[in-house]
């Protein structure tokens, strides 16, 4: 397997290629990278965008090979990679280091990086200078950040240097203290006209893309009657141009529950555990390793040895 999964410099009109698989995923030779235009052309020919989060170069190797079109290194590292009890003290160097081990096992998916609170609201300045690392350092082809109001003006910013922007409306974890917590957002006609109208100026300031997380169905349903780029929806129903999940989430990963949009595709922790459990018992009752897992040496090399010491 070679470490460098390749470059991203072909660009075609169409993600999807011949399905070998039977479940609507073509093989690594097969899948064509994806690139900003293409999220486009796939909400026109209605294909829906699958997203994931993904934070390291193992997991990346296994995204590539499940043929989603998009990556999102999140803010939400913090937590699930990190420990952090939210999304706010992760920093710019911290992400980096898991957007580089993304961006190493990572081919053909558009990687999307998450700016992190606080590296990008003070100025349009600040929102370049931030924007440009995760594409110059980490290999990003476009970044996210959170928020309508002033923040589309730092969309405007970032994108009008060239580098894609997509947005962020609905629950924005940043600033969820100010939203009144985790929960559902735009469920009064008022909020909700907020919302559309947030999500409508970031499409103006030139994102690529928004993700809408948290919000009811029947919102996100009305802003799709109006918005001409693709929406990402997270807790947003099923009217969105694609959908997003969280890593750990969606494998099971972690003990406790999980918001009421998660669907879990796997349940891992308990596998893992049970791998370490017999792990540890082994080792414990000299078990391993046995003689398929050790190194041999010739046996007059061995006498050799022993005179040498003797
Ligand atoms: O940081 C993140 O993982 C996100 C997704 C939930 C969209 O922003």
């Amino acid at each position: 397997m070679s470490n460098h999964p390749g470059n991203r410099t072909s660009s075609h009109s169409g993600h999807t290629t011949p399905d070998r698989t039977g479940l609507g995923v073509p093989s690594d030779a097969e899948r064509l990278p994806m690139t900003v235009p293409s999220l486009m052309e796939h909400k026109q020919r209605g294909e829906p965008l699958v997203m994931v989060t993904c934070y390291d170069y193992p997991s990346a190797r296994i995204v590539e090979e499940s043929g989603v079109d998009l990556v999102l290194v999140g803010d939400t590292a913090a937590m699930t990679v990190l420990g952090y009890d939210s999304t706010v003290p992760v920093t710019v160097d911290e992400l980096l280091v898991l957007v580089k081990a993304v961006r190493r096992g990572l081919r053909s998916p558009l990687l999307v990086g998450d700016l992190p609170f606080g590296s990008y609201e003070v100025s349009d300045e600040q929102a370049v200078i931030t924007a440009q690392r995760f594409v110059k350092e980490g290999g990003c082809d476009a970044v996210k950040l959170e928020g309508g109001g002033v923040m589309i003006e730092r969309a405007r910013a970032i994108a009008s240097t060239g580098i894609p922007v997509v947005g962020h409306v609905g629950l924005t974890p940043q600033t969820a203290t100010a939203l009144g917590g985790f929960k559902a957002q735009g469920r009064t006609a008022n909020r909700a006209f907020l919302l559309v109208k947030d999500a409508l100026a970031l499409q103006d300031a030139g994102c690529c893309c928004v993700v809408f997380e948290a919000i009811p169905a029947a919102v996100a349903e009305v802003v799709m009657e109006r918005i001409e780029i693709p929406v990402i929806g997270i807790g947003a129903g099923g009217s969105t141009d694609g959908q997003v999940l969280v890593w750990h989430d969606l494998l099971g990963l972690y003990e406790w529950g999980s918001p009421r949009f998660v669907k879990r595709y796997a349940d891992l922790r308990p596998q893992i555990l049970d791998a370490l459990r017999r792990y540890s018992s082994e080792v414990r009752a000299g078990q391993f390793p046995t003689s398929e897992y050790t190194y041999s040496i010739d046996p007059a090399e061995l006498s050799e040895l022993r005179e040498l010491l003797a």
